[in-house]
């Protein structure tokens, strides 16, 4: 199944410093860069947009052993919108909520035309079969999604519990695709990571276990792992 990769949610972090706590979690051993995009629609909080991603990017070097990959999280109305400001801010996967538009697969297709990875995410009370009929359709690379997120938490906020009841969808889709990258995002750590990795999530969001952390490299080496067993 597909290698394990820690993805710390920056929202978790000093923001008056934002490029340097980058720099500080990629340096104790963070995979990719979680970043948390709300626009107060789609979610009833707002954090920041593509202007911000401008500035960290220069911050964080890409290796290519796919490290530094920024993996945005887009909590938007209207994904189609942001994709040109985010391609061009330095996003290299950009992940749409599926309940956010009309037409997924052509905003799959949309992600990809612009050069970034696409993702698909879902909220803990969608269902995971609502994704299969894009899923199951592999007759086109530029409709077909780099990833799904299943929501552990209901979006808009850091520091939330996670929630265990969304762990069947995890299973089903990891039974059912053994090769896609299944992230989960909302109350993991230490404590949390054992169901999620069992269930078959292989990219993992922390933000307030890892940032929160006296020693932030010790939770991002348990939690990667605790998903390599
Ligand atoms: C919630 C965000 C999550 C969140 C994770 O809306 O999508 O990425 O920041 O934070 P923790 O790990 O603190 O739940
Ligand atoms: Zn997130």
């Amino acid at each position: 199944s597909p290698k394990p990769i820690i993805a710390p949610s920056i929202l978790a972090s000093d923001f008056g410093k934002l490029a340097s706590e980058c720099q500080r979690i990629i340096g104790h051993g963070a995979d990719w860069l979680h970043i948390d995009i709300m626009d107060g629609h789609f979610v009833p909080n707002i954090t920041i947009g593509a202007p911000v991603v401008t500035c960290i990017r220069p911050a964080i070097e890409k290796t290519a052993d796919g490290k530094g990959i920024f993996d945005c999280h887009m909590m938007v109305a209207k994904p189609e919108q942001w994709i040109s400001d985010f391609a061009k801010a330095g996003g290299d996967l950009y992940c749409f909520h599926y309940e956010a538009t009309e037409n997924p697969r052509e905003c799959i297709k949309l992600v990809h035309d612009s050069g970034m990875k696409a993702g698909i995410a879902i909220k803990p009370d969608t269902p995971a079969d609502v994704l299969y009929s894009i899923l199951d359709d592999t007759s086109d690379p530029d409709y077909y999604p780099d990833m799904v997120l299943v929501m552990t938490v209901e979006p808009g906020f850091g520091g939330q519990k996670f929630q265990e009841r969304c762990m069947p969808k995890v299973t089903a889709l990891r039974d059912r695709y053994p090769e896609m990258d299944i992230e989960v995002d909302g109350g993991l750590g230490p404590s949390t990571i054992g169901v999620a990795a069992e269930a078959g999530a292989n990219v993992i969001v922390a933000g307030t276990a890892v940032f929160g952390a006296p020693d932030p490299k010790e939770v991002i080496t348990i939690l990667k792992e605790t998903v390599q067993k």
